[in-house]
């Protein structure tokens, strides 16, 4: 029976390039779930899109004079060559500047006002007197009265990590023009939080199956009580309120923003010609949802958002699993986007491979505690573990096939104890694999995959058909064969993580179509299947790439 598997992925803000923190924490692991699925014959609908509102935006858009409509159309246009390139294979990747979210935003927004799950109240806001506007958070700045460095800002102090708010700080000022905000009252629209405490209480014990610290991180929240939230701001940017009176305010981003998950499946419905069939994924009680975030986006994904849901239609899904990752430090630092402590995803790809990136990435994925990523490592991880473990065990056996059986499968004769045992173990892996992945351990999944590799490298040594040859074809080729059908499983289950070298090993071993197609069984080669001339799956990288790069970390950017 086919599953059906909804696929939430974060989305970013459209204010500037991609990097590697942002791969490893939510956009690898949901293409390695997705591209699992498909493959299984799930399914999938896998959707996300550019962060197009909010202060990151109109910050951008004013260090640059220009709009933020054409930073968010700059950079969203940059993602999808990204993903292109990275092979990050979403369904539907829009952005939040579509009419049709617009609409859906509203719908929600009206929805739950009607419901009373959302009222009126007066605040007092910052409020520059010389640039005659009220402050978003963001735009005031100021010393945090916690660890008293400067140029704290009014929402977080990212020296301390504590959360702000812009009454707190100590000097604070306007951030475009330095003048001191005064506080001024203003009306806004509040998301009534403290209502959906207990049913998100209940609800929560019940996600048994969630990552621990998701799962402690969001009761804890709930234990200390849900505040009401502020959804609107005084800003031009963004989703009109649709309320009279409200013309010159705009939703909040956070509350629009994940709505993004429904009518980005709203959208792929229509686009596809039948626009009901977001339901397939949203109402069909037998589908399931991941989404996919770092742990920053936690209380978004895990609360405020399933709130949302349950006050706006009881009929909708909610997420079963939010499957969000720890941090990916670099050269062993904090990941920093202001002072480019940061690898570039475009930069990244504008001189190496996608698969290599993906498969440090996977091995080490930042699932359970923060992780590191080092250039140093990815160099021997690529040279140890892709070229001289994987790829060569590859090479070595279809070239030696191609050239000495005319380039086809060779037919095997009978089976010895260790071929069976090495087939056995091949198996036995997808079903191994298998279940690692549905529940989301990827990295214990790549991990499993690759003892296979160095067993199967080892077996190989063992059986020498090189040398065997010589004295018997017959046996030669029963290893070969042998060796050739736990290939053909490697690259099955090595799909999600590596897709471009596997569905290429996928037609040097003579099939038609995709991987995806063919599905996640064993597949052996059939003998006297007809092979392509093989190539090196995998290149050697030079170590002085090592120096180069970490010399690139933390320098002005270009
Ligand atoms: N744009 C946010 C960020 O980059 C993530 C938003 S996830 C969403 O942190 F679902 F709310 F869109
Ligand atoms: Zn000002």
């Amino acid at each position: 029976m086919n599953e059906k598997i909804f696929i939430a992925v974060a989305w970013p803000y459209a204010n500037g390039s991609l990097h590697l923190g942002q791969l490893a924490g939510a956009y690898l692991p949901p293409d390695i779930f997705a591209r699992y699925h498909r493959t299984k014959g799930n399914d999938v609908l896998m959707v996300s899109g550019s962060d197009q509102h909010g202060t990151p935006i109109t910050l951008k858009a004013e260090q640059e004079g220009k709009k933020p409509g054409e930073i968010a159309a700059r950079y969203h246009q940059q993602f999808l060559e990204c993903w292109e390139k990275f092979g990050i294979s979403f369904d539907l990747f829009t952005t939040t500047g579509t009419e049709n979210h617009a609409r859906v935003s509203q719908d929600i927004f009206l929805t739950l006002l009607n419901k009373n799950y959302i009222y009126r109240d007066t605040v007092s806001q910052p409020y520059c007197p010389k640039c005659r506007r009220f402050l978003a958070d963001r735009y005031v700045e100021g010393i945090c009265p916690y660890c008293h460095t400067p140029g704290a800002r009014g929402d977080q102090c990212e020296a301390c990590g504590k959360p702000l708010s812009p009454a707190e700080l100590i000097e604070p000022r306007c951030r475009i023009c330095g003048t001191e905000p005064v506080f001024r009252d203003t009306e806004h629209f509040f998301l009534k939080l403290s209502a959906f405490n207990q049913p998100l209480l209940e609800w929560i014990r019940l996600q048994e199956h969630w990552r621990p610290n998701v799962l402690n991180f969001s009761q804890r929240y709930l234990e200390e009580g849900l505040k009401d939230r502020a959804i609107t701001r005084d800003i031009d940017w963004g989703i009109p309120v649709p309320v009279e009176g409200f013309e010159d305010k705009r939703i909040y981003v956070w509350f629009e923003a994940v709505i993004g998950y429904l009518s980005a499946a709203k959208e792929w419905a229509a686009l596809h010609g039948d626009s009901e069939r977001w339901r397939d994924f949203w109402q069909n009680k037998e589908a399931r949802s991941y989404y996919f975030i770092g742990k920053d986006n936690i209380p978004f994904h895990s609360l405020i958002w399933p709130a949302m849901l349950m006050g706006y239609d009881p009929s909708l899904n909610l997420p079963y699993d939010v499957p969000a990752n720890e941090f990916l430090t670099i050269e062993g630092r904090k990941l920093s986007t202001s002072h480019n402590w940061a690898v570039w995803l475009p930069d990244y790809l504008s001189r190496y491979d996608p698969d290599p990136l993906r498969y440090l990435l996977s091995i080490n994925m930042p699932e359970t505690s923060d992780t590191d990523f080092s250039w140093r490592e990815f160099v021997r991880r690529n040279n140890d573990e892709l070229v001289a473990t994987y790829g060569n065990l590859v090479h070595r056996v279809l070239t030696f096939v191609y050239r000495n059986f005319e380039g086809r499968v060779p037919e095997p004769g009978e089976l010895d104890g260790q071929d069976q045992a090495i087939i056995h173990a091949a198996d036995d892996a997808l079903n191994t694999v298998d279940g690692l992945l549905y529940g989301c351990h990827f990295r214990e999944a790549i991990r499993t995959v690759m003892s296979l590799a160095q067993q199967a490298n080892r077996y190989l040594d063992d059986k020498s058909p090189w040398k065997v040859i010589k004295e018997d074809r017959k046996r030669a080729a029963t290893s070969l064969y042998t060796a050739l059908h736990v290939i053909s499983q490697l690259k099955t289950m090595l799909y999600p993580f590596l897709p471009f070298s596997s569905q290429q090993l996928h037609g040097y071993l003579g099939f038609a179509g995709t991987i995806e197609e063919q599905g996640w069984q064993p597949n052996p080669p059939a003998p006297g299947q007809k092979l392509h001339q093989p190539q090196p799956l995998f290149t050697k990288l030079d170590d002085t790439l090592v120096e180069e790069e970490t010399a690139r970390l933390g320098q002005p950017s270009a």
